[in-house]
């Protein structure tokens, strides 16, 4: 047979490549300045997109979807085209793949920090971006096959199972968790309500970490970690069994992040059972990928690429043991919502995903390049001072996690509460400092690397496209022949292969979805739970746009120790018009979901304006800008329009009366802010100096604070729980 020259497209992989590097950099700056500002609460006071919660999402999208997807981008190219023995099929959609994807980046940068946010933890994006990356990773997606269809390779490798499985399943869960009614360009309310949209984003939410930090790394590692030790991979059979189990096992776990909430109590057993189970294909990838290196042992001692390699696969071991044990209902019990999952997710992130990451760059990048690595030993001393830097970070973490879980649920021997939640976040100030540098040198690790490649990249040569030979495939049956394995069939198949991965990822996804959808009772219906009021909404919405819910939880688990601190455990029945649901996932305050009728007003103004006045100690930033805007009330009738559509049963006449309710409703919370005599004092002077400089002044009753007040006020009070009843369940 005769070969065939072609190029492999390398150019494409180093634009990635450097994207990768360059977004990595600024994704970890941002957490490092948000650990800063567990210290420094006010290090950027009154600059409202600089606030931290616009700036969390800012950073999981930037280090999820910017770092590590460009990871994911340069290492499937520069591995697909060697695997498949083929250039990319379409040079246009690796451009239209590489920008789009950096487009979407730099929106994301822009819209998050100015307050943009669906909510949705790590798609977080509104709409339009939504649409956006549907399009560009469909032409990921169609490069990838593509690619496959004309390769000169037979047989493809589990590396490529594991991309095409990636790709089909990103797809599935992007599409059906962004479902959302528009309001506007930047405004959007989630198509699912409550309870249910907690289940989606929770089943997209996990599986964003089982399909977008775990499958494609895992195929990554089939490619990189063989290449760089020189050994066949471990053992062919473990990678069929664990590719399988893998993705089949995963798309159920979602549930495991909504423990003991008002989600229905087979769904989450069901998560639980099967997040156990998750172990064992979880681990067979970690067996496979470590004893790969069994006889390059000197190899690892010597070579910087490879100890990467090993602390990445020894932490995918870590998180991925430490995951069905937080599944355990009574360990999720303590470590739910607290720094604990805070520490968990960091070793996944910075140890398995960073770490393969800089592995896979040192290894690339002298290849690329036709040269060797410039120093060694500068890449060694990134290796120490990144492993440190894990250890920093998430040792004390744990500790963090564990003495505020303990704290929470304390009691005294009369019976009553041993912390306000005030003493639970000052016991755990230093271990936030000991974070914070930990951090430090993870990204003083990153920017060694950054030197190391840019001296690699002056002292090699350009070589964009590089030159390879192969034969074409022949001709040969479609059938399975009576020599061929089952599977060894399977692996010359593409198509089928790629339909058999989305019926594994499709099961799980639709037995826990699609009873919420046509089940009657699947929330029972309360009926003294009402829509919120156009103020409430309005102050809803700017809940969602500060980010509140990244540091506070709206979901009283029925614990006792959660019922005397917060109130009446959550019913599902409450969250019926909520969209989104803003159940939050960590309290670095205090859960919110009753906190309706706990405080006065004037509290609430003070504690926007100054939380270190009311609450001593306090690391919630001050929110000045609330109270100096103007609500804009352009958009309201049209907000609750979109809410009738997907459900919520305003009339007309409340839609038509939405100004006149919401003037009176923030009226009767400016009279309630004038029961404080400071209060008025300073608003009268305001007022005046206003008028003698002829400059613009918004009454109280129609600036954005009231209308967030309103909304605090409303929390968790349409059902009333008569007082000394026994109301506990746990
Ligand atoms: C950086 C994390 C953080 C962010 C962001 C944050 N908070 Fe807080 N919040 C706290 C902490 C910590 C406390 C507890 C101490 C205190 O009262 O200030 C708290 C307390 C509160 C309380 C009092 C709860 C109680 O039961 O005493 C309310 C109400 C509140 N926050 C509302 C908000 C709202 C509304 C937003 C968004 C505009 C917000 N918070 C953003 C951390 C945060």
């Amino acid at each position: 047979m005769q070969t065939e020259q072609f190029h492999y497209d390398n150019k494409i992989v180093k634009k990635f490549l450097y994207a990768t590097i360059f977004w990595g950099l600024i994704g970890m700056s941002v957490g490092l300045l948000l650990a800063f500002m567990f210290l420094f609460p006010n290090i950027t006071d009154g600059i409202s997109w600089l606030s931290f919660g616009r700036l969390r999402p800012l950073h999981t999208n930037a280090v999820i979807f910017a770092f590590v997807g460009n990871a994911i981008f340069a290492g499937v190219y520069y591995s697909s085209q060697r695997l498949l023995k083929a250039r990319m099929w379409k040079d246009w959609l690796s451009q239209l793949n590489f920008w789009g994807w950096q487009a979407i980046i730099a929106g994301a940068a822009i819209t998050l920090p100015l307050g943009y946010t669906s909510t949705k933890e790590y798609a977080e994006l509104e709409w339009p971006f939504d649409i956006a990356i549907a399009l560009i990773w469909v032409a990921f997606g169609a490069n990838l096959i593509g690619t496959i269809l004309k390769r000169r390779q037979r047989h493809m490798y589990v590396a490529i199972w594991f991309y095409l499985g990636t790709f089909v399943t990103v797809a599935v869960l992007h599409i059906v968790n962004s479902m959302a009614l528009p309001v506007s360009i930047f405004k959007s309310y989630s198509a699912y309500a409550g309870v249910q949209d907690a289940l989606v984003q929770w089943w997209y939410g996990h599986n964003a970490v089982a399909f977008f930090l775990t499958t494609p790394f895992l195929g990554l590692m089939y490619y990189f970690v063989p290449k760089a030790a020189n050994r066949p991979v471990y053992s062919y059979k473990l990678s069929i069994v664990h590719f399988w189990s893998l993705i089949f096992i995963y798309i159920w776990a979602g549930p495991h992040h909504l423990l003991y909430t008002a989600l229905p109590e087979w769904a989450q057993n069901l998560g639980v059972a099967f997040s156990i189970m998750l172990l064992a294909p979880s681990w067979g990838g970690m067996i496979n990928g470590l004893l790969t290196l069994r006889g390059a042992w000197d190899k690892v001692r010597t070579d910087p690429v490879l100890k990467f390699m090993v602390v990445a696969i020894t932490c995918y071991g870590m998180a991925t043991f430490e995951g069905p044990m937080l599944s355990l209902k009574n360990v999720n019990a303590i470590a739910h919502f607290s720094d604990w999952i805070v520490a968990h997710v960091h070793v996944g992130a910075l140890g398995w995903n960073g770490f393969l990451t800089f592995g896979m760059i040192y290894w690339m990048v002298p290849r690329l390049f036709k040269t060797k690595l410039w120093s060694t030993k500068l890449a060694n001393a990134h290796f120490w001072i990144g492993t440190l830097g894990i250890i920093m970070y998430a040792l004390p973490m744990y500790v963090a996690g564990f003495v505020q879980a303990s704290m929470w649920k304390q009691f005294n021997p009369d019976g009553r509460l041993t912390s306000t939640f005030l003493e639970t976040l000052n016991a755990i100030v230093p271990m936030y400092w000991m974070r914070a540098i930990g951090g430090t040198m993870f990204i003083l690790g990153a920017f060694i690397l950054l030197y190391n490649i840019i001296m690699t990249i002056r002292q090699g040569s350009e070589c964009t496209d590089e030159l390879a030979e192969a034969a074409p495939l022949e001709k040969v049956t479609r059938k399975r022949t009576s020599k061929e394995g089952y599977h060894t069939w399977l692996e010359r198949r593409p198509v089928k292969l790629t339909i058999f991965a989305t019926i594994a990822i499709l099961i799980g996804g639709m037995v826990q979805i699609i009873p919420s959808l046509i089940v009657d009772d699947y929330v029972p219906v309360i009926s003294t739970v009402k829509p919120y009021t156009p103020l409430e909404l309005e102050g809803r919405d700017i809940y969602i746009r500060e980010g509140c819910v990244g540091c506070h939880s709206q979901m009283i688990r029925p614990f006792r120790s959660e019922v005397e601190r917060y109130g009446e455990y959550s019913k599902s029945g409450e969250y019926v018009y909520d969209h989104p649901f803003l159940w939050g996932s960590k309290r670095t305050g205090p859960d919110l979901f009753r906190i309706g009728g706990k405080y006065s007003d004037n509290w609430h103004l003070n504690h926007f304006y100054d939380p270190q006045s009311t609450s001593s100690g306090s690391i919630m930033p001050s929110y000045k800008w609330l109270i100096q805007a103007d609500l804009d009330k352009s958009m309201t009738e049209k907000k609750m329009e979109v809410m009738v559509s997907l459900g919520v049963p305003y009339t007309q006449e409340e839609i038509d009366g939405a100004q006149a309710s919401m003037t009176a409703q923030g009226t009767q919370i400016e009279e309630n802010l004038k029961s404080d005599p400071d209060f008025v004092k300073t608003y009268e002077a305001d007022k005046k100096y206003a008028e003698e400089n002829g400059e613009d002044f918004t009454e109280m009753r129609d600036r954005e604070v009231v209308a967030i007040i309103a909304y605090l006020q409303r929390l968790g009070t349409d059902i009333k729980i008569k007082t000394g009843e026994e109301t506990t369940t746990n």
